[in-house]
């Protein structure tokens, strides 16, 4: 079996981060979002991955390289224009070849990973799996009616859902999911939809059968949606302690300081990861934060974020609270008289100021 994977989306609604770095690369507890992807299908032992991407391919592949460091191989796949899901499916058939396929949602993130979906589409004789998760609002998604084992019918973002499974973006295909992928129009939004492409495959006789998400799921789109990814992380984190905490600093809970790392006259209230090089001082760091490398953060105190690599807080009187901060980002207390907001804001950033 191989993998494929859909990293075209640019991330819109993840700017300004995205300007700079694509959404796959932003780091949940200190780890590229893609990289949870690419340990999930190591699991169920695929090792072929196609990586679909558009014009964003020449920030992607030199950061994601051809994965002979995790020994898989990347084949990236170019999809020219974002017209749906079934569209990139289309664009990888060559690669896909007679294979049967894991198609995956790059931005997805699951607790228990993908072996229970290889194990329902193992079961037999099956030409799909989808993966599906009880929701609270199904009509957000696309939305399977089940009979037993097998998926009778699938809407997508059905006002009036059948259910509450929605499908998540992990699904198995073996090849005749082409010839149903060719034979469907385009959506009103004009894509491509692989619920009309799953849909098809029922009208053509082929069984579609499914697996119930057991543990969380993350779908990584928003800012608060990587913060909720994040805590969800790093309620799994072991402490472990290899920099240099000292004796007047307090830890608590499950704390991660990697080598390298220094924690000086501080409160750490885990679970939290500080990665090497970064220097805690004088500074209150709360539950679900994420530090990254190089970040220094002193007399100051945050809590439920992420602050990627390189970046200082210092002085900041407010607790910062639920934020993601890009890297080699200065926040830091004006100085001189008058007390005044002196920043230097890039393009669609949001801050809220006390
Ligand atoms: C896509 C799929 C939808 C699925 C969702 C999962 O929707 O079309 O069936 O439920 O991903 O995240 P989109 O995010 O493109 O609106």
């Amino acid at each position: 079996m191989k993998g494929l994977i859909l990293c075209a989306g640019k991330g819109t609604r993840m700017r300004p981060i995205t300007y700079s770095l694509p959404k796959q690369l932003i780091p949940v507890a200190n780890k590229p979002v893609i990289h949870y992807a690419f340990e999930a299908f190591a699991g169920v032992g695929i090792k072929e991955l196609g990586i679909v991407v558009s014009d964003n391919r020449g920030d992607i592949e030199p950061l994601l390289g051809d994965g002979a460091d995790r020994g898989m191989k990347f084949t990236y796949i170019d999809q020219p224009e974002t017209k749906g899901i079934a569209h990139a499916v289309l664009c990888a058939e060559d690669f896909v070849g007679d294979d049967t396929f894991l198609l995956y949602l790059g931005d997805n993130l699951l607790q228990k990973g993908l072996t229970g979906l290889v194990d329902a589409y193992g079961r037999g004789g099956q030409d799909a799996a989808i993966m599906l998760k009880e929701v609270p609002e199904p009509q957000h998604f696309g939305v399977a009616e089940v009979k037993g084992p097998q998926i009778v019918s699938i809407e997508e973002k059905p006002r009036k859902p059948k259910s509450n499974l929605a499908v998540i973006g992990v699904y198995i295909f073996n090849p005749k999911v082409f010839k149903a992928a060719k034979s469907i129009e385009p959506s009103a939004r004009g894509e491509l939809e692989i619920t009309d492409t799953i849909s098809q495959l029922i009208r053509m006789g082929c069984e579609v059968t499914h697996h119930i998400v057991d543990g969380w799921w993350k779908d990584t789109g928003r800012k608060s949606d990587m913060i909720e990814a994040n805590r969800a992380i790093l309620d799994d984190v072991k402490g472990e302690i290899r920099g240099r905490v000292d004796e007047a600093s307090s830890l608590a809970g499950e704390i991660v300081v990697a080598r390298g790392a220094r924690v000086v006259r501080s409160r750490i209230s885990g679970p939290v990861v500080i990665a090497r090089g970064a220097e805690i001082v004088d500074s209150y760091v709360g539950p679900y934060t994420s530090i990254d490398t190089n970040v220094i953060i002193e007399n100051s105190e945050i809590e439920n974020s992420i602050v990627m690599n390189s970046t200082t807080i210092s002085g900041v009187s407010a607790r910062i609270e639920s934020s993601l901060i890009g890297s080699n980002v200065v926040i830091e207390k004006s100085k001189g008289r008058p007390r005044v907001v002196d920043m230097v804001v890039g393009d669609r950033c949001r801050l809220a100021l006390p």
